[in-house]
């Protein structure tokens, strides 16, 4: 039987700490709700004793979503966890969320921490964490640059402090995926009772290779949680994309054998939603929601998608919430989607020799203009059309 993936989304969280993209509490639960219906498993909604206003939506999105678990972060101290219980108190399921860094560079310069001082806040705010909720998750920030031998103690006494779920944080995007997904394997390996706990990825896209360690985690390092954003939204170049890990899990199925909860033909909606409210454009060649990631401009990948769509398409538009793939009439459109598209149009030609004279139309107009609309079809055959 294949394993589930847990989808936790941190789009309201740490795609948040996006320069620009910040929300109000009504944008949130909005968008809190959207996941719901994507059918994610962890909603971070918000670091709750970071304003008043993320106490407020995590209170409000707690309230408004069942399904998913909410979860809080919080750093390793106990003002932040009861802050974050009391921000959770209403929720169904809830979850906190604690850090401290473990990397010597934070311990030494941001913390001013030795690492034995960070080892006993790590393990005190688990254990405070713990007497509010029996789902506790912590994240050794920048763990992807921390010394191993440390990474091994801290989790190893996170662990009997009671967390539930180890985040493998590379915070700064440092990560390369073979590496990345080996270390994680090494501490599961090193760590007693690491079997216990459910492991986690938590990408940042610094190198652009979030999502690549982010499934190098899952494969590799036995990883059965995933941190993403919708979009990719997130601090610097952003966090792992959830719409890139899902397609990717369900496409490559074959590969990964994973199961997830997600509702695929959700995602339009969400990444859509997501970018009017923060008002980030998504780029059109981004993967899965891109405006052209389902549409075909080359004539031969035309020609191809008309017989056969598996000859182009590895995935379905459909699936993921689009209305449908989308052939792109242009210059380099051949006499077949040309054709199809007259069809479409209700369009019907006498002859062959009335098609070629407005197909030849067609590609003078497409040489002058990068996109050929229905309208334009509709004018070039116009002429044919009233000879009859
Ligand atoms: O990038 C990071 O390290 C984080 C943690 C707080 C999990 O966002
Ligand atoms: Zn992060």
């Amino acid at each position: 039987m294949a394993d589930k993936l847990i989808i936790f989304d941190t789009t309201l969280r740490d795609g948040e700490q996006s320069p620009g993209a910040s929300m109000t509490k009504d944008e949130k639960v909005r968008i809190a709700r959207q996941l719901e219906r994507l059918k994610v498993d962890v909603i971070e909604a918000g670091f709750a004793a970071a304003s008043q206003g993320d106490f407020e939506s995590i209170k409000a999105i707690s309230l408004a979503v069942r399904e998913p678990i909410i979860c809080s972060l919080s750093r390793a101290n106990d003002r932040d966890i009861a802050r974050a219980a009391e921000a959770l108190a209403g929720a169904e399921r809830k979850r906190i969320h604690t850090f401290i860094a473990t990397s010597p560079l934070h311990m030494e310069m941001k913390l001013r921490m030795s690492p034995d001082q960070v080892l006993e806040q790590a393990k005190q705010a688990v254990r405070y964490a713990r007497t509010f909720t029996d789902d506790v998750e912590f994240s050794p920030e920048d763990a992807s640059r921390s010394d191993i031998d440390f990474l091994c103690r801290v989790i190893e006494a996170v662990i009997k402090e009671g967390a539930t779920t180890i985040n493998f944080a590379d915070t700064v995007g440092y990560g390369v995926p073979e590496l990345y997904g080996n270390t994680l394997k090494t501490l599961r390996e090193r760590i007693p009772n690491s079997d216990k706990v459910i492991w986690s990825v938590h990408c940042h896209n610094d190198l652009g290779m979030a999502v690549a360690n982010s499934l190098a985690g899952v494969m590799i390092g036995g990883a059965r949680q995933v941190e993403c954003t919708i979009n990719g939204l997130g601090e610097r170049a952003g966090n792992t994309a959830l719409e890139e890990i899902v397609m990717a899990v369900r496409t490559r199925k074959d590969y990964f054998n994973l199961d997830f909860g997600i509702d695929t033909t959700q995602i339009v909606a969400t990444s859509k939603l997501v970018s009017q409210i923060t008002g980030f454009a998504v780029q059109p060649n981004k993967a899965v929601v891109g405006a052209n990631a389902f549409a075909h401009a080359s004539g031969i990948h035309q020609d191809g998608i008309l017989k056969a769509r598996d000859t182009y398409e590895i995935m379905r538009a459909e699936d993921v919430g689009w209305a449908a793939n989308k052939i792109v009439l242009g210059k380099l459109s051949g006499r077949n989607a040309f054709k199809q598209r007259l069809q479409e149009l209700g369009i019907a030609l006498e002859s062959e020799t009335e098609v070629n004279a407005a197909f030849a139309r067609f590609k003078e107009l497409a040489d002058k203009k990068s996109e050929i609309f229905d309208e334009d079809i509709m004018s070039l055959v116009s002429d044919e059309e009233h000879a009859h």
